[in-house]
């Protein structure tokens, strides 16, 4: 069954500090998007990507996408997103051809995800799970708080999770495709994640090994970071 990737990159990048929308932020020269774009399609499985633009956004995205060569085997449609990242996900799913039925969905903010991590998602999804994220264990020990009103003021810890139990999950998260869309018509609550939507409708979520290198640009240290991986690629 073919597989389409479905990339939201309309958020503003507000943790990154003021500029372009995040997505469209070059990392050495070429816009995060485009990098991004070029990972999943680095996939031999990933036949088309819908990317999700700034919602004033879309005509300046396709002239990018156009000019950026990708592999003649994707295909590439641009939509404009939506207010938050579920809404911008929704906005692409219903952009979907109906030959599709597996459905990756990576953030733009992620464009160092290797084609390993990518494939191993793909091919969980292809051995019948409903919903596959890539996780990395923790380095720090995670501790929940009672968040304080006013930043900066001490905050009350609650709980410390048995750290060895604990995953942080990556994109791209791999889907059936009618388990997904059916996530989203039913999941209204704020998530910040797909998987969790699809753990919201009662079925079983796997995680496989994801890679420190599809780790997400949130803030500026990210962006120094991004710009050294990729100048290590290139020696
Ligand atoms: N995203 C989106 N539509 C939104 C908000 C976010 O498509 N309304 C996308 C972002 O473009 C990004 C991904 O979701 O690729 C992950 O979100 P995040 O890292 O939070 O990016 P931003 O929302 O842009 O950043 P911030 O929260 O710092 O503003
Ligand atoms: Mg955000």
């Amino acid at each position: 069954t073919p597989v389409a990737a479905v990339i939201p990159a309309a958020g503003r990048g507000v943790r990154l500090g003021p500029g372009a929308p995040k997505a469209l932020r070059a990392l050495n020269g070429t816009p995060m998007l485009i990098h991004a774009v070029r990972a999943l399609a680095a996939s031999r499985h990933v036949s088309l990507v819908i990317v999700v633009a700034p919602p004033d956004g879309a005509a300046e995205v396709k002239s990018l996408l156009d000019a950026h060569a990708l592999p003649v085997s994707t295909d590439f449609l641009v939509v404009p997103g939506g207010e938050s990242r579920q809404e911008s996900v929704r906005l692409g799913l219903d952009a979907l051809p109906p030959q599709y039925g597996i459905v990756l969905v990576h953030d733009a903010a992620r464009p160092l995800v290797p084609v390993e991590t990518v494939d191993a998602v793909v091919e969980a999804v292809r051995d019948g799970a409903p919903a596959v994220v890539p996780a990395l264990a923790l380095a720090d020990t995670v501790k929940e708080v009672e968040p304080a009103a006013a930043a900066g003021d001490p905050e009350p810890v609650v709980a410390t999770p048995e750290r060895s139990r604990l995953r942080a999950v990556q994109t791209p998260q791999g889907f059936d495709r009618a388990t997904l869309v059916r996530a989203h018509e039913t999941v209204t609550e704020n998530v910040t994640d797909d998987a969790s939507m699809v753990e919201q409708l009662g079925l079983t979520v796997v995680a496989v090994p994801g890679h420190e290198e599809a780790f997400k640009v949130t803030r500026p240290l990210d962006l120094v970071l991004a710009e050294a991986v990729l100048a290590r690629r290139r020696l």
